[in-house]
C-alpha cells in the first residue's frame, strides 16, 4: 500500500487557531479578525501586540497598563549583560537573540510554570528584554557603550534610541512601527510551528521561543530580509538590475524576498510595506533602491509570475533607516515574539503532542556483524 507523503506538510491542516488568518474575502492577513493594513493605519505596535496576545484591541486603560509593564520589564540582569559582553563580536545577532532568550530562561523565576498567567508574564519579560539585549550587542560589537532603555519611549522609539543613541523623525519611527505590525504574526509558518512543536511536549516558553528564533534565521524564512539586501548591494545600481535578475532566473537561482507557501498571487502585507519603504526612501533622498526594487519585481512577475513577500520591502527599508544588514532578521524576532507567544499559549490550552509519522525508505533488516569481520 503506498503512503501519500505531503513533503514540507504542503497543504496539510494540522490544527486550529484563533490568532490569525489570511482572509480571501478581503484578500488580507488578519489578526484576531482585523486586517493588518487597517491596524497599521490606526494603531501603534504595542496596541497590536496586546491584540495578538489578548484577543481584543485594548481600551486606553488597558493599553497604558500594557505599555507600563513592557517598559518596567526592559532592564537586563547583570549576568545577561555579562554574557552579551563575552559573545564574539562576529557572532550573528540571530544567534545572540537565541542565546539571550535562553539565558533569560535560566534566570526566570517562573520557567517551570506553564500556566496561562505565568506564560503571559514570561512573554512580557521576553518581549521587553529581547530588543534591549539585541541593541546592547549592536553597540558592544562596535566597541560602543551600551545605552540604557528609556521608559518615556515607545517600543519602536526605544529600539532606535538603544541602537543609535537617538530617535529619528516620526515618519521613520512610524515606518518601523508598521514593519513590526506586519511582522508580528503569520499563522503556522515554520518558526511558529517550531514553537508549537516544542510546546507540545509541555516544554517551556523560553525553550519554544529559542527554537523559533533558530528556525526564523534560515534564508527561506525570516533570514530572507537580509538576503534581499545582500542581493541589492550586489546589483549596485538600477542599470544592472534587469540583466542581473534575468541571469539569476536563467540559472534557476532562488531570488530572495520572492514567493510564498501560502500566497501565490502576492503577499497582502507587501503593498503597505512598499508604501512605507517609499516614504523612508523619500526622507533619505534615495532613489536607487526603489528603482532596483521595481525592476526586480517586474521581471519576477513577468517571467515567473512570482510575487514579492514581506521580506522584500523590509530589507531596503531597514537599510535606509541605518541598521546593519545582519540586524534585519533580529528586528523580525522582536516583533514575532508576540505571535509566537500567542501560539505557545494557544498550544498549551488545547495541547496534543505533535508527533507525525515517516515512511521508512532505509535498509532492510540486517544482522550486526562483529567489528573485526566487517
Ligand atoms: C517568510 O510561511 C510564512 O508565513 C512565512 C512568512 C511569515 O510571516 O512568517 O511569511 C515570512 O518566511 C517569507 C518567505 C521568505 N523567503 C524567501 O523570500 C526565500 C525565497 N522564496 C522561496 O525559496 C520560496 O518561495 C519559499 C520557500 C518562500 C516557498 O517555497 P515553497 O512553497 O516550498 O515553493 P517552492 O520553493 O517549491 O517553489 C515552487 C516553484 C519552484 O519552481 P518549479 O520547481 O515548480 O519550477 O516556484 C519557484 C521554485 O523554484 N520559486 C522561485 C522562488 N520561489 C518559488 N523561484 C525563484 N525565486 C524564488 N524566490
Amino acid at each position: 500500500m503506498s503512503i501519500e507523503i505531503k513533503k514540507g506538510l504542503m497543504g496539510v491542516t494540522v490544527d486550529e487557531t484563533s490568532i490569525s488568518k489570511v482572509m480571501p474575502e478581503i484578500n488580507s492577513l488578519t489578526y484576531r479578525g482585523y486586517a493588518a493594513q487597517d491596524l497599521c493605519a490606526n494603531c501603534g505596535f504595542e496596541e497590536v501586540a496586546y491584540l495578538i496576545l489578548n484577543g481584543n484591541l485594548p481600551n486606553k486603560k488597558q493599553l497604558i497598563a500594557f505599555k507600563k509593564e513592557e517598559r518596567a520589564d526592559r532592564k537586563l540582569s547583570k549576568s545577561l549583560i555579562k554574557v552579551l559582553k563575552q559573545i564574539p563580536k562576529k557572532a550573528h545577532p540571530m544567534d545572540v537573540a537565541r542565546t539571550a532568550v535562553s539565558v533569560m530562561g535560566l534566570e526566570d523565576k517562573e520557567t517551570f510554570d506553564n500556566s496561562p498567567k505565568a506564560n503571559m508574564r514570561k512573554t512580557m519579560r521576553i518581549f521587553a528584554k529581547t530588543p534591549v539585549a539585541l541593541a546592547a550587542f549592536y553597540r558592544l560589537r562596535k566597541g560602543k557603550k551600551i545605552i540604557e532603555p528609556k521608559k518615556n519611549l515607545s517600543f519602536a522609539e526605544n529600539f532606535f534610541h538603544m541602537c543609535f543613541g537617538k530617535v529619528p523623525n516620526k515618519d521613520i519611527v512610524k515606518a518601523f512601527d508598521v514593519s513590526l505590525i506586519l511582522y508580528a504574526e503569520h499563522s503556522f509558518n515554520v518558526s511558529t510551528f517550531t514553537a508549537r512543536t516544542i510546546t507540545s511536549s509541555l516544554s517551556d516558553i523560553h525553550g519554544a521561543i529559542t527554537g523559533a528564533i533558530a528556525s526564523l534565521k534560515g534564508p527561506l524564512h525570516g533570514g530572507a530580509n537580509e538576503e534581499v539586501m545582500h542581493m541589492m548591494k550586489k546589483i549596485k545600481k538600477p542599470e544592472n538590475a534587469e540583466k542581473w535578475i534575468n541571469k539569476a532566473l536563467d540559472n534557476k537561482d532562488v531570488v530572495m524576498g520572492f514567493g510564498h507557501r501560502v500566497y501565490k498571487s502576492g503577499d497582502s502585507r507587501v503593498p503597505t510595506m512598499r508604501e512605507y519603504f517609499g516614504k523612508v526612501a523619500k526622507i533619505k533622498k534615495d532613489k536607487k533602491f526603489e528603482k532596483i526594487y521595481d525592476i526586480l519585481e517586474k521581471v519576477m512577475i513577468d517571467r515567473k509570475n512570482i510575487y514579492p513577500n514581506v521580506d522584500y520591502p523590509t530589507g531596503p527599508t531597514y537599510h535606509l533607516m541605518g541598521f546593519d544588514t545582519d540586524f534585519f532578521t533580529p528586528i523580525f524576532v522582536i516583533s514575532r515574539i508576540t505571535g509566537w507567544a500567542a501560539h505557545i499559549i494557544e498550544q498549551h490550552s488545547t495541547n496534543k503532542l505533535i508527533r507525525p509519522l515517516a515512511a521508512y525508505n532505509g535498509s532492510k533488516y540486517r544482522k550486526v556483524i562483529e567489528i573485526s569481520k566487517r
